[in-house]
């Protein structure tokens, strides 16, 4: 069965999807993203999207394409039409297409484009494994509370860390606090058994999955601090793992090549897991699809 994608109105098989080479996205990254994780045929985390999205549009002054409501209903026909029982969802939006000039253009229709991926089921095996995270300089700009497109530094970091045999790169700020992974955030558990992950600043992307998995670890009575961290202190931190929608939690076992803890997932990572699985079956939204082959 062949993918399908929403691109700029219309509904189209995957591999013919193409923007205009005048994309203020393609010249100038000038455009934003969302990626929503699809898990057994419901959206994760639908409204938190939404408004990260408004966010990211609005502080960069891009209209939004369509009203929230049918772009919404884009969204879960794009699941349904992919059969996408688990997965993921990308919106990307930009300023449009417009002859080549750096300032807004005085005319643009904002760009519009959804696609879907099918992934397997999650696999807790796997999300328990642990996987290495090297430590770099953090040289984004001071504005990654916006999803933007514009990714290289995230890019080159996360290319570092497949070079060094590692599955990620946490990015370090000037003061040698942690920010965050290229495309995660970074969690540490402490010695004290303090879950720690760094406060919401423009320094952050403001992960969904790390809103979902505050929210279910304070819950469950789980003693959190928001706070920056550094690298001193992951390396020697009891437990550290990262959260995403493509990740959703995923043991870290090991910093810059040295053991954390005693170099298998932690008991606490393990349990904000399930509690992370839980939390996303009962606040999951309506099914989208219903058929799955
Ligand atoms: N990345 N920080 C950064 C820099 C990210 O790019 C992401 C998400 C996150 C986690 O956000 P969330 O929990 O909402 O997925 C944190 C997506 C998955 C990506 O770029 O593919």
């Amino acid at each position: 069965m062949s993918r399908i994608a929403y691109v700029n109105g219309q509904y189209m098989p995957h591999r013919d999807g193409a923007v205009h080479i005048e994309d203020r996205g393609y010249q100038f990254a000038d455009g934003v993203y969302e990626v929503f994780a699809v898990n057994k045929g419901k959206l994760v985390g639908e409204q938190g999207h939404l408004e990260r999205l408004n966010h990211s549009l609005s502080e960069l002054r891009i209209d939004w394409p369509l009203g929230r409501r049918a772009l919404m209903v884009v969204v879960h026909e794009i699941v349904r039409r992919n059969h996408v029982r688990d997965g993921l969802v990308y919106i990307q939006i930009t300023r449009g297409a417009a002859p080549r000039d750096h300032a807004f253009p005085q005319q643009a229709q904002s760009a519009l484009v959804v696609t879907a991926k099918k992934s397997g089921p999650v696999d807790k095996q796997a999300l328990c494994a642990g996987v290495d995270v090297i430590t770099i300089d953090d040289i984004r700009w001071q504005r990654c509370d916006i999803k933007s497109v514009s990714l290289l530094p995230n890019v080159l970091g996360k290319q570092q860390a497949r070079e060094a045999g590692a599955f990620e790169a946490w990015q370090v700020d000037n003061e040698g606090y942690v920010t965050e992974g290229t495309s995660t955030n970074a969690w540490i558990v402490t010695m004290e058994g303090e879950l720690v992950t760094r406060d919401i600043s423009s320094s952050i992307l403001n992960g969904i999955t790390r809103l979902a998995v505050l929210e279910a670890a304070a819950e469950a009575g789980v003693q959190i601090n928001e706070r920056p961290f550094t690298t001193a202190e992951a390396a020697a931190a009891r437990e550290a793992f990262i959260t995403s929608s493509t990740s959703h939690v995923k043991a870290v076992t090991r910093i810059n090549r040295q053991s954390i803890g005693n170099g298998h997932v932690g008991e606490l990572t393990a349990q904000i897991l399930d509690l992370y699985l839980d939390y996303v079956d009962e606040h999951g939204g309506p099914q989208v699809a219903d058929t799955w082959n």
